[in-house]
């Protein structure tokens, strides 16, 4: 495309084709729309996951050096701890941060990351409640939070992620109930949060 480009500006400004001034310029502009609708298409972004991801990362205290190359305008399918979709271009389908020393809170826009199938953030120091728009993640299969400082209720929402398969809340500072829904997920990966201070817990298939 930019060697047609050039090719054809340099046509343009021949001595072998004198055209007027406004022709030319009108050219130009057609050829620049023509390049900039060519040029998006042809790369990567579309932003949204992007977005998130960076938006993730700001929400961390300490994003320690494994996303030091999480970078806007770079490849976000490459970055450490990301997989796409290979059918739905640049739709994020893995996040696995597992034990990367990461501090700070979960971005309530992480529930924008709508093709998520595994979430993993396990054996960090994340604090802060569990955001209530994970219930939008409706591909969801795998939620591994364990090993946190996480507070707070378990968020009704989750029960939203019908696709859910496996769920590991232990080792937080969860509180309240387990909520029966999640009891009534009867996967073998289920565990339930046994080592949260103060939930109040029928101990069924606790670990
Ligand atoms: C980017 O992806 C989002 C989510 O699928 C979609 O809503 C939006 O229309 C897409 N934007 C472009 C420019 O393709
Ligand atoms: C921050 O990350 C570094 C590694 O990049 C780690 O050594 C340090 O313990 C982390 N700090 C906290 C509070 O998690
Ligand atoms: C996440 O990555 C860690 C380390 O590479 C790995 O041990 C773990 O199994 C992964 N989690 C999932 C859910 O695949
Ligand atoms: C998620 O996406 C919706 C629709 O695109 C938007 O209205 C909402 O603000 C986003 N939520 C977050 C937490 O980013
Ligand atoms: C919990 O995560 C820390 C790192 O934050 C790790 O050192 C420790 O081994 C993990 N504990 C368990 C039980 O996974
Ligand atoms: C979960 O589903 C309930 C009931 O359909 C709905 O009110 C709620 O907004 C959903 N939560 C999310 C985070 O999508």
């Amino acid at each position: 495309m930019n060697t047609a480009c050039f090719i054809h500006f340099k046509l343009t400004f021949s001595p072998c084709f004198p055209v007027s001034t406004m022709f030319a310029s009108l050219l130009l502009i057609l050829l620049y729309v023509l390049q900039s609708v060519s040029t998006s298409a042809m790369e990567y972004h579309n932003t949204t996951d992007e977005n998130i991801l960076l938006a993730f990362k700001a929400g961390l205290s300490n994003q320690s050096d494994v996303l030091s190359s999480w970078k806007k305008g770079t490849d976000f399918c490459q970055w450490p701890g990301v997989l796409c979709s290979l059918k739905h271009k640049h739709r994020v389908t893995v996040l696995n941060l597992s034990s990367e020393s990461l501090a700070g809170t979960i971005t309530p826009s992480i529930g924008n990351l709508t093709f998520l199938k595994i979430l993993d953030l396990s054996g960090n120091n994340l604090d802060g409640e569990i955001p209530s728009s994970i219930g939008r993640l409706a591909r969801l299969q795998f939620l591994d939070l364990s090993n946190n400082s996480l507070y707070g209720d378990i968020t009704s929402d989750l029960k939203n992620c019908t696709s859910l398969q496996g769920i590991s809340l232990k080792s937080n500072y969860l509180t309240g109930e387990i909520p029966a829904w999640l009891g009534a997920l009867s996967h073998p990966e289920v565990f339930f949060p046994s080592q949260n201070c103060n939930l109040q817990m029928t101990p069924r298939k606790c670990r």
